[in-house]
């Protein structure tokens, strides 16, 4: 049974992920497939606060499946988690007659819906858009397989270089609070040590494996190390190296926001198309305060007070594979 939403609003927000622009054009163009009309709230919560707000068109969704960022851009907004700030979001979604919502992002844009659904009422549905993947009731998020592909080809180019000059290199990727692209990409390109925020990293355990590899004279040495490792990233790591093995030529590289960009490869591109459409559904038959998410090829829904849950830990097999694989 169908409902009667006849306007809809669509954001991204917190840190833009590759994808993105897929699911807003999936959300866009089903939705005005039904009849429903499409308003695009700009950058994020803040943009809903200030009422930055436009009325959208199919066209102003041509070809951008291919581009990374996001056309409606992206924030982290302060003032959203102000009671002063919800009032004058809701103020401005009531203003523009929007009587639903679909919001693309991470666990701070989630965080920030289920305070402000305990306040305000209106039916919402989420789309996983986040390079983390540090959501529960999705098995991918949109632009996570993107940003361990671009960490893949990067790491991969230092491996040439580190073999070139018998280099120890330590490569940090992104991920504040979550290993699943450190982990991911360190395994895909044959990492010697994987250093990862859900475990606590043994740092001499660390130094005993390169002097082991030093000893027995294996010439390359890649660590990748999660933003959020416990030990402090790459540069307290680089520090502890040097220190412990004057003689080893160390370098470290940061990737940083590249991972966040580039265009969506084919796998992001079809989950952000499946999620998109089915949002639109979902908001049609009443389905709403949740995530949508991918778990074994179905779209799943999972309140959203779940999906920010962070029990979501790494698989222990592939923990447990790094250092039998990188013997
Ligand atoms: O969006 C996720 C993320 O890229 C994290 O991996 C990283 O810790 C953070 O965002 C960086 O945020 P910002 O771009 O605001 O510095």
């Amino acid at each position: 049974m169908t409902n009667t939403i006849r306007k809809i609003g669509i954001m991204t927000s917190g840190g833009d992920s590759p994808g993105m622009n897929a699911a807003i054009r999936a959300v866009v163009r089903t939705a005005i497939y039904h009849g429903i009309e499409v308003y695009g709230i700009r950058r994020g919560y803040q943009g809903m606060i200030e009422g930055d707000i436009y009325k959208m068109a199919t066209t102003d969704v041509a070809n951008i499946i291919q581009r990374g960022g996001t056309i409606l851009k992206s924030a982290r907004s302060k003032e959203f988690m102000t009671d002063e700030g919800m009032k004058k979001a809701y103020d401005q979604l009531t203003s523009h007659g929007i009587e639903a919502l679909v919001l693309i992002g991470g666990d701070g844009t989630f965080r920030g819906a289920v305070k402000f659904f305990e306040k305000f009422t209106i039916p919402a549905v989420g789309l996983p858009g986040t390079i983390d993947k540090d959501l529960a009731g999705t098995d991918y998020t949109i632009g996570f397989d993107t940003a361990v592909n671009t960490a893949v080809e990067a790491i991969d180019k230092i491996r040439d270089t580190a073999e070139a000059h018998d280099r120890l290199f330590i490569v940090e990727v992104m991920g504040r609070d979550a290993g699943y692209i450190a982990l991911n990409s360190g395994i895909a390109c044959g990492a010697e040590d994987i250093l990862l925020p859900e475990t606590v990293t043994d740092i001499e355990a660390v130094l005993n494996r390169i002097d082991y590899d030093e000893r027995r004279k294996k010439t390359v040495h890649i660590l990748v190390v999660a933003e959020g490792d416990d030990f402090g990233g790459s540069e307290a790591i680089y520090k502890k190296i040097v220190e412990r093995f004057p003689n080893i030529d160390v370098r470290a590289t940061i990737l940083g926001h590249i991972q966040r960009g580039g265009s969506p490869s084919y796998a992001d591109r079809v989950l952000a198309s499946r999620l998109g459409y089915a949002a639109v559904n979902a908001l049609r038959d009443d389905r709403t305060q949740c995530m949508l998410g991918i778990v074994n090829d179905e779209v799943v829904f999972t309140p959203f007070t779940q999906a920010i849950k962070t029990n979501n830990t790494l698989r222990a097999d592939m923990v447990e594979m790094i250092h039998v694989l990188s013997a």
